[in-house]
C-alpha cells in the first residue's frame, strides 16, 4: 500500500469549507464544497440591495459579469476583459451557435460521443439551420483517439465543440493538438472546460483556443448559476450573437430601438440582466483557487489519484481510468457491482461519491482532501462489499 504523505500545505484550506468537518467529500467532479466565505459574499449582495437599492447597479452589479469573469480569467490565463459570466454551459453553447450561419460547404459541427450531452443537444438543434453534425465515436468508452477526431476535422468544419476532460471517465483530451489541427483547416474550437478548470491547468492563450467555457459548480467551488465564457478577443470582435439583448448594446441606456448595435468589448457576448446572486456566490471559490494556483492543485491531484489507484488495485478493484496521469483529469473510477446502492451505502456513512452507468464509481479528491479520507473510502468500500451492506440500499440510479 502506498503510504500517505504526512501533511501537505493545501490541507490548511480545509477550515474554509464547513462540510469537510463531518463529511468525506470526494464528489468534486459534481459539486465542489462550499467555501465558508460564500455566506459573506451573499450577505454583501443582500446588504447592497437593502441599503444601496437601485444604486447597486452602478456600484458593481451591472459590470459583475465582466469583473467576476476577470477573477475566473486569472485561473485560465485569459486576457483582462475577455471572459463573461452566463447562467450555464447550455446557454453559452446556444449563444455561440447563434453567432453563425451554417452555409455549405463549411457547415459541419464536429464533436465526440463523450461530450456532456447538454452540449450535443444544443448543436443537434442547429440541424434545422443547416448544420451538419459529425459525431466521432469512442473506441473504448473511456477516451477518444485524438487521431480519430483530427481525421474528422477538415475544410468543411465550422466548429469543434468538445470537452477538455470527459465527464464520465475523467479522460483528458489533447486540446493543444486538436486546436492546432482545427486551425490548420480553418475551423474554430469551443472547449468545454467544466471538468478541467480548477483542477487541470488551462491556459487559453497558450492553447490558442478560440472559445472556452464551463460552469462553477464543480472544481471551482462556485455553486450553480455561474457559467463562464471566454472568447479570443480578435474573434469576439467579429461575432454578432443572435441570442442578444440590451446588455450587449453599445449604448444600453440610450434605449435605441431597432437592430442591435453591438458593444465593442466583452459585453457584446451578454444578453439581458445578469444572475447577480450567483455571480456573487461564485467569487469565493475563484479567489481561493486563484490564490492556491491550479499548478499546485494539479500536482496534488496527480499524486493522490495515482496513490488511490495503486491502493485500489492492491485490494483487487478494477478501474477504467487512464493509467497515464497526463491523460487523466481529477476524477478516477472504480467498477463495482450494484454501484448506485453502494453509493447510497457510502452516503449513509457521510462518504460522498457518485456513479455513472458506463464507468461505475466516480471519485474525486480536491486540494482539501487528505490521504486518510481516500483510505477511509477504500476501507468502507471493502466492508460494504464484503458484508453485502449495499443490499439495504435499493436505489438503482444515482441522483444528480
Ligand atoms: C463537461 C460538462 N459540461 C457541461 C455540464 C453541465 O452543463 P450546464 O452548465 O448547462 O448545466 C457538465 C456537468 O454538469 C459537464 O460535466
Amino acid at each position: 500500500m502506498t503510504p500517505p504523505l504526512a501533511q501537505d500545505d493545501l490541507i490548511t484550506w480545509r477550515k474554509e469549507f464547513p462540510i469537510l468537518e463531518n463529511t468525506t467529500y470526494l464528489v468534486n467532479h459534481s459539486l465542489g464544497a462550499m467555501p465558508r466565505k460564500v455566506v459573506d459574499a451573499l450577505r454583501e449582495y443582500t446588504d447592497m440591495w437593502a441599503t444601496r437599492g437601485i444604486r447597486a447597479w452602478a456600484e458593481g452589479w451591472w459590470t459583475s459579469p465582466v469583473t467576476t469573469g476577470d477573477l475566473l480569467g486569472r485561473i485560465i490565463n485569459a486576457p483582462q476583459g475577455s471572459v463573461v459570466m452566463h447562467q450555464n454551459v447550455s446557454v453559452i453553447q446556444g449563444l455561440i451557435a447563434s453567432c453563425f450561419d451554417f452555409k455549405s460547404p463549411r457547415n459541419r459541427i464536429v464533436y465526440t460521443s463523450m461530450n456532456f450531452p447538454t452540449v450535443m443537444y444544443v448543436w443537434e438543434a442547429q440541424r434545422r439551420h443547416g448544420a451538419e453534425i459529425v459525431e466521432v465515436p469512442s473506441q473504448d468508452g473511456i477516451g477518444i483517439e485524438t487521431q480519430d477526431l483530427l481525421d474528422a476535422i477538415d475544410e468543411r468544419t465550422l466548429l469543434v465543440p468538445i470537452s477538455h476532460v470527459l465527464f464520465q471517465s475523467g479522460y483528458k483530451q489533447d486540446l493543444a493538438a486538436i486546436v492546432a489541427h482545427a486551425h490548420k483547416v480553418g475551423a474554430l474550437v469551443v472547449a468545454d472546460c467544466y471538468q478541467s478548470t480548477g483542477t487541470v491547468p488551462v491556459d487559453v492563450q497558450e492553447l490558442d483556443v478560440d472559445m472556452a467555457c464551463g460552469g462553477s459548480v464543480k472544481w471551482l467551488c462556485g455553486g450553480p448559476g455561474a457559467g463562464y465564457l471566454y472568447v479570443k478577443p480578435s474573434l469576439r470582435d467579429t461575432l454578432e450573437p443572435g441570442l442578444t439583448g440590451w446588455m450587449a448594446h453599445a449604448a444600453p441606456f440610450a434605449f435605441e430601438t431597432g437592430a442591435q448595435r453591438y458593444a465593442e468589448d466583452a459585453m457584446r457576448m451578454l444578453h439581458g440582466s445578469p444572475s447577480v446572486p450567483a455571480i456573487y456566490a461564485a467569487r469565493s471559490g475563484y479567489e481561493i483557487i486563484g490564490e492556491i494556483g491550479v499548478e499546485a492543485i494539479r500536482n496534488k491531484s496527480v499524486r493522490q489519484t495515482s496513490r488511490f489507484l495503486d491502493n485500489a488495485a492492491d485490494r483487487g478493484y478494477t478501474t477504467l481510468s487512464p493509467p497515464d496521469p497526463e491523460r487523466r483529469g481529477g476524477t478516477v473510477t472504480l467498477q463495482v457491482e450494484h454501484a448506485p446502492a453502494v453509493v447510497e451505502a457510502l452516503a449513509a456513512r457521510d462518504i460522498l461519491i457518485d456513479c455513472r452507468p458506463a464507468v461505475g464509481l466516480r471519485i474525486s479528491p480536491h486540494f482539501y482532501t487528505t490521504d486518510d479520507e481516500l483510505d477511509h473510502l477504500l476501507d468502507s468500500l471493502d466492508e460494504i462489499l464484503a458484508k453485502g451492506l449495499w443490499q439495504k440500499h435499493t436505489s438503482d440510479q444515482s441522483a444528480y
